[in-house]
């Protein structure tokens, strides 16, 4: 070897190992794509993750005929549908994330715009929708050969664009909707049975020409108040004595945020859950200017918001922070990642929601990092090259990508001859996080085993192995809520952060925290969630756990149980 030479080889080295090193965290890339069916035969309208790792998948029924058939012959004889009266096609599906399978699911009535939540005993409760449909209301429990159940008048009201939010008792409250300037539970007690309850902000918040609050965005604050936005403004709210406990000043600017002006919403982590006051914070982001939907439906596109707006809402004198998005985004999907990082996936920069009313898909991923200083909390991501317009949606999976369907602006299912065509191909966003140069610090939990029941404020030993030297300083368990996601909103979506009391070695690489569930159901309503453990900013996959009692609802608060509704 010449010395020429190895003075050449030397640099190509040194240029190797600094390749092959493990990139930090803080480096991190930006994220991956990759396609994971080319057709799930219907449109990703509504998404949900349940404790056996399946996505229910849901769709309207009268667009007319999917590309998924009905097994055995099967159809639908639906003499108040739209466009066919006999359809022997699906319109919803469970997708088996395992496998990378999904099978067909038989929904009766038409689940247009609707929405839903998950019983603390995991079953889907989905209510709502169009038609047939609009007073419905459809259970789905998880298991390998469950379908849909359905009760027709199962609301007091027809429910389409409404809200739901899973209630501590194990209830949920529906909350508005097309028309409907009130909100009602589910299930009933008998005696409450037709009742609805007034919800005036609804009225105020609603815009002539556009409405602009339809799929309110709810959360349950800490105080046991709903935390309800519509519009450009928000209330707290209480949803016993059906009265406001404050009203939160409107969003600098005032553009409306909420459908057609969809922007989308998270409650970010909950931390510090021991101490006596626990903060909740919620950020808004992205939406479409006063007017665009008139301006859009006359051919006239506007620019999306590039604002997020962050506020406080436990605060005794709550104010907005704005913040400014790498760019423009109406009808983006926010979700929330396990180390409590927010992605804002989906939708367009230009337009509204709406059928056509939406232009320039934004296919790169927002990631927003809700610790970090003000002024540097966004990065941007990788591109999808798949428009995900209308009627397209996002849900974060145990292992920590993001499954991504849907997106129709068509009345139709319209493959050719429009500008975006109607989707079925299923897509996952696989943050940096999961990238294999992180799997020295990813942990991986051995204890406890999947579906543990946990308690109310009890504490918690969390086993995991960490092959890499630990950073003591930087574990965490979250616990995650799987939304409902729709239209933009994930209804239910909430992370716990539960500090480590107690972190000891107890094997080679193998380690125990301690951490105390969440103290009450205000904090975490009953059902399942999954746990993961985070080492610097990386998490393991999740493992399912059930908050609360086994039984359904808050037992004598409820003579009707939908297990004992008459289901078709
Ligand atoms: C769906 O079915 C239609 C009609 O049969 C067909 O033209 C189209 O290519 C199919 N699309 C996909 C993605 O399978
Ligand atoms: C969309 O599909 C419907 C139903 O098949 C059809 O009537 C309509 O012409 C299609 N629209 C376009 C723009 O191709
Ligand atoms: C922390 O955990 C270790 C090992 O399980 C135990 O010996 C110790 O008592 C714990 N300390 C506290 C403060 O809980
Ligand atoms: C955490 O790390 C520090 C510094 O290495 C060490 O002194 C401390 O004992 C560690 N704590 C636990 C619980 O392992």
């Amino acid at each position: 070897m010449t010395p020429s030479l190895s003075l050449h080889i030397i640099p190509l080295l040194i240029f190797h190992i600094l390749l092959l090193a493990p990139p930090s965290p803080a480096e991190a890339g930006n994220g991956q794509w990759h396609l994971l069916q080319e057709s799930i035969g219907i449109v990703g309208m509504h998404m949900q993750l349940l404790h056996n790792d399946r996505v229910v998948i849901l769709d309207r029924t009268d667009f007319g005929f999917s590309n998924l058939s009905l097994p055995n012959g099967r159809c639908r004889n639906n003499p108040n549908e739209m466009v066919v009266k006999t359809d022997c096609t699906a319109h919803s599906i469970e997708y088996d994330v395992a496998v990378n399978k999904f099978r067909s699911l038989f929904v009766q009535t038409n689940v247009w715009c609707s929405s839903g939540s998950v019983s603390p005993d995991g079953t889907l409760v989905q209510t709502g929708g169009f038609n047939d449909g609009d007073r419905a209301v459809r259970a789905l429990t998880p298991c390998r050969t469950c379908d849909w159940r359905e009760v027709d008048n199962g609301l007091s009201a027809r429910r389409w664009y409404a809200t739901n939010h899973i209630l501590p008792d194990g209830r949920q409250i529906i909350i508005g909707g097309r028309r409907q300037f009130n909100y009602e539970f589910y299930p009933k007690t008998q005696s409450t049975a037709k009742n609805t309850y007034s919800l005036p902000f609804l009225v105020q918040t609603n815009d002539a020409s556009a409405e602009n609050n339809l799929y309110p965005f709810v959360f349950l604050n800490v105080d046991g108040n709903l935390f309800i936005f519509a519009n450009n403004r928000a209330i707290l709210f209480d949803y016993n004595k059906n009265s406001v406990v404050t009203t939160y000043p409107q969003i600098p600017g005032g553009d409306p945020r909420c459908y057609p002006s969809t922007g989308s919403a998270v409650l970010l982590p909950l931390k510090n859950l021991r101490e006596s006051k626990v903060e909740a914070e919620v950020l808004i982001c992205g939406g479409a200017p006063r007017g665009a939907f008139t301006d859009s439906l006359s051919g006239r596109f506007t620019g999306a918001l590039k604002t997020c707006a962050r506020i406080k809402i436990t605060d005794p004198k709550p104010s907005w922070v704005m913040e400014t998005m790498p760019g423009g985004r109406v009808m983006s999907d926010m979700v929330l990642l396990p180390n409590g990082d927010v992605l804002i996936v989906n939708g367009a920069s230009v337009g509204t929601a709406g059928w056509e009313l939406g232009r320039n898909p934004v296919l790169n991923p927002f990631l927003y990092k809700p610790s970090n200083r003000i002024g540097s909390r966004f990065e941007l991501q990788n591109p999808s090259s798949i428009p995900r317009m209308y009627h397209s949606s996002a849900v974060l999976l145990r292992d920590g990508r993001v499954l991504v369907a849907g997106s129709n602006p068509h009345t139709y299912y319209n493959f050719t001859n429009v500008m975006f065509p109607t989707e079925l191909r299923l897509e996952a966003f696989s943050p940096a996080y999961l990238e294999p140069g992180f799997s020295n610090v990813r942990p991986t939990i051995v204890s406890p085993s999947s579906q543990t029941k946990v308690k109310y404020g009890e504490t918690l030993k969390v086993g995991f192995e960490v092959i890499a030297s630990l950073n003591n300083d930087s574990v965490s368990v979250t616990m995650l809520a799987p939304p409902f996601a729709t239209h933009s909103f994930s209804m239910n979506q909430r992370l716990l952060v539960l500090e480590p009391q107690n972190l000891s070695k107890v094997g080679e690489s193998t380690y125990e925290v301690e951490v105390t569930a969440p103290g009450s159901s205000v904090l975490a309503p009953p059902g399942f969630y999954l746990l993961f453990v985070v080492h610097r900013e990386i998490p393991s996959h999740g493992i399912w756990v059930r908050m609360g009692k086994s039984r359904f609802v808050g037992g004598h608060l409820l003579a009707v149980r939908y297990e004992q509704i008459k289901f078709k």
